[in-house]
């Protein structure tokens, strides 16, 4: 099998994994309304979730997912290896339910963290429904804040471009950060986290690439593909 047939597999066995929370995903009014308004306005969006996260959920969840599981791929292997797990800004839970799924690990341990409580309890909903290997626990959390230990990988999506100032504050950065972070966002946030990142932290990898949209999903992610940026960043010997 060749590395790209791989890749095709992993998306067409996530695609099952999100069709098991069809139930939460499927498009609404209000869901379409926001697509379109969101894809008018072709700017950097902050969205209100206490009213907004049923809708944010159906119109991007999915699509963030595969864009995180895209990222994860970029990881290769080494994603088994990482048993704590922080989800900063977690929201519905689009990148833990992608880490939860390419990871295949029953000891993993994934906290994810969020300052609203309704795109916490649709994150809860979705990862039961997922039926993946793993402990879940999801916290509400304004951030950013003292995590209170140290994961083995912290991973956000769509977190920084709420929080821009965070990017800028070296101090603020190092509280969020666990031993290594993986983060998907705008590629102009992922641009700004490399060129303002802190002493003591170095790039690992940096990737802007296309998802396919697997065609199972066709009818919940209104468009073919999608492109994502990504940045994985550690700590370095001496931090
Ligand atoms: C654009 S959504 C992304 C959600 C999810 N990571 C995804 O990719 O679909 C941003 C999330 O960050 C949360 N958030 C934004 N600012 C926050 C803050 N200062 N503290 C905690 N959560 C925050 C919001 O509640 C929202 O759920």
């Amino acid at each position: 099998m060749t590395c790209m047939d791989g890749q095709v597999r992993h998306f067409d066995e996530f695609a099952d994994v999100l069709l098991r929370c069809h139930h939460l995903y499927r498009p609404s009014i209000d869901s379409i309304a926001l697509r379109n308004a969101v894809e008018s306005r072709r700017q950097i969006e902050i969205f209100d979730y206490s009213s907004s996260a049923d809708a944010f959920t159906r119109a991007f969840g999915m699509r963030n997912s595969l864009k995180c599981l895209q990222a994860l791929v970029n990881v290769g292997s080494r994603i088994r290896s990482y048993r704590k797990v922080c989800d900063l800004g977690c929201g519905s839970g689009s990148f833990s339910l992608a880490f939860a799924f390419l990871a295949d690990n029953a000891d993993l341990e994934l906290h994810g963290l969020d300052a609203s409580q309704r795109q916490l309890s649709l994150g809860e909903e979705l990862i039961s429904a997922a039926r993946l290997p793993g402990k879940f626990e999801f916290e509400r959390r304004n951030l950013p804040a003292e995590i209170g230990y140290l994961p083995d990988l912290t991973i956000s999506s769509y977190w920084f471009c709420e929080n821009e100032h965070v990017i800028v504050d070296p101090i603020l950065f190092d509280l969020l950060v666990g031993r290594e972070m993986l983060i998907v966002d705008y590629e102009k946030i992922i641009d700004r986290i490399m060129a303002c990142l802190p002493r003591g932290f170095r790039v690992l990898a940096r990737h802007s690439t296309n998802v396919e949209i697997p065609a199972a999903l066709a009818e919940f992610v209104a468009q073919e593909r999608a492109s994502v940026h990504s940045i994985h960043i550690g700590r370095t010997a001496d931090w």
